[in-house]
């Protein structure tokens, strides 16, 4: 790949680059405005590309910035008491990166000579911090195919559940995300899934549908790009929101709205 490619223009990840679970951070790097390698990115780096998607500053950064905290045991990390959508909203206009500790990929050793923290993009794969079971586009970690190269036969599931065939809706990603909870209960006996892997399953689509759609629909064609080629949906059409950029509110109201379309009840059964 010539080193000259402006920023901003896309090309597919060159052999070796380092790549994440997350389409949209692919499609960050592979436009430029993450490091193409995908190696040695720094939180400043990360936290401006969040405003190549339209997101506000403050959304980003509540991203982009614990991100870069310790890794944390999964084990520990799946004993957090989950809470609601709008007591995260509240702690997080107190302290907006607080809440977010268990979003942490860092490793100590990964520091360069001048002192600043990196990750390499696959370090977004570790699991149990931002990385759960259940994603719409990858398997799991428990399975063969791992948790960080994407299935194109997911892929293609995911843009069959139009209802129409043209745009995906809020309740045809609630019912994507039904089927594919039944899917890996039954083929992946080592899932861990409970309703904090839920409402970041659930966050993960509601920052699509506000920064690639209009909160309740998206087009098929830009789910298309940005899953199969890892690439912002440009050519299609889309422009990133200028004006009005997706800040909290917004996006906890569309956590809240998808986890209740989706439904799913997480309650054991009482014990005798
Ligand atoms: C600092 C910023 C971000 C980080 C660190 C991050 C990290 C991740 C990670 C680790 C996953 C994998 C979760 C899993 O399925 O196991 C993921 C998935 C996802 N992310 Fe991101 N992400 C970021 C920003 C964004 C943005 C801005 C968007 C959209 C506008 C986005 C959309 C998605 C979607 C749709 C998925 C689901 C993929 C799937 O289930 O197959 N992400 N992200």
């Amino acid at each position: 790949m010539p080193a000259s490619l402006p920023i901003g223009q896309y090309a597919k990840a060159p052999a070796d680059a380092s790549r994440s679970p997350c389409p949209v951070v692919n499609a960050l790097a592979n436009h430029g405005y993450l490091e193409r390698s995908g190696r040695e990115i720094y939180v400043e780096d990360l936290n401006a590309a969040m405003g190549h998607v339209g997101m506000s500053p403050l959304l980003g950064s509540v991203f982009a910035v614990p991100t870069y905290f310790e890794y944390h045991n999964p084990a520990l990390a799946y004993m957090r008491k989950p809470v609601g959508a709008w007591q995260r909203a509240w702690s997080l206009i107190g302290n907006p990166y607080s809440f977010f500790d268990y979003f942490g990929c860092w490793n100590e050793k990964q520091v360069t000579d001048h002192g600043r923290k990196y990750l390499n993009l696959v370090d977004l794969a570790s699991h149990g911090a931002i990385e759960h079971d259940i994603s719409l586009s990858r398997r799991d970690i428990g399975q063969e195919e791992g948790n960080n190269e994407p299935q194109s036969d997911l892929i293609k599931e995911m843009l069959t559940c139009s209802s129409d065939g043209k745009s995906l809706t809020v309740d045809d990603l609630a019912a994507f995300i039904k089927a594919r909870i039944k899917r890996q209960l039954k083929d992946n006996p080592e899932l861990v899934y409970g309703p904090a892997e839920h409402q970041v399953n659930c966050g993960q689509l509601a920052l699509m549908m506000g920064c690639f759609g209009d909160g309740k629909t998206i087009p098929v064609s830009y789910v298309k790009a940005i899953f199969e080629e890892e690439r912002l949906p440009v050519e299609e059409g889309w422009t990133k929101r200028a004006w009005w950029t997706m800040g909290l509110l917004e996006f906890f109201g569309a956590v809240s709205n998808l986890v209740t379309k989706v439904n799913v009840n997480f309650d054991l059964p009482a014990v005798a």
